[in-house]
């Protein structure tokens, strides 16, 4: 296993991960835009094949974290907590004092991982997410890196 810089040619394989793991997935569209040289966009790799990657956004000397998704097939094996602790040691090599990121209320198992690292919940948006009761919250979470 090895962590690799995520490209655009990587786009229908995590593409289709999204799809398998994420029961709300983006669209390809929000992949398509997800490149840049703001982006830190990482992947772990076994061989050929992409176990799980991150796309996060950097802004001065704050972060984003916009996706983290680990094929099914590989999840609940220490790859998520794995690809987390890889992206903080990079944003700490780049002085990045910050990682911010949104996450739905009912996802347990993000809630439990970003809990496990560090993070703090010091928002909540109200029903900022549509989901099949209606809506749910959306849970604002930041790790201080510094
Ligand atoms: C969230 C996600 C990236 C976690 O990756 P993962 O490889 O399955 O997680 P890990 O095996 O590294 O587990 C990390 C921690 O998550 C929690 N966790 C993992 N599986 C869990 C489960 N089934 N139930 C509850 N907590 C769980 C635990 O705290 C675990 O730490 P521990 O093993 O020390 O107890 C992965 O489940 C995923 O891709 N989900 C779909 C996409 C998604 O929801 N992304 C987040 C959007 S904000």
């Amino acid at each position: 296993m090895k962590f690799e810089t995520l490209t655009p040619a990587d786009i229908s394989v995590i593409y289709q991960i999204e799809q398998q793991a994420n029961p709300y997935p983006w669209p390809r569209s929000a992949f398509d835009s997800s490149f840049s040289d703001l982006y830190l966009n990482i992947k772990l790799v076994n061989g050929d094949q992409i176990i799980g990657f991150i796309i996060c956004k950097i802004v001065g000397d704050q972060a984003e974290l916009f996706n983290i998704c680990v094929n099914p097939a590989y999840q609940g094996k220490g790859y998520g907590k794995q690809l987390l602790q890889y992206l903080q040691t990079v944003l700490q090599q780049r002085i990045v004092a910050e990682l911010w990121l949104e996450v739905r209320s009912s996802n347990k198992v993000a809630n439990a991982l970003y809990q496990q690292q560090g993070f703090n919940c010091v928002d909540v948006r109200r029903n900022y997410y549509k989901n099949a009761q209606g809506s749910e919250d959306a849970l604002i979470m930041c790790l201080y890196l510094s």
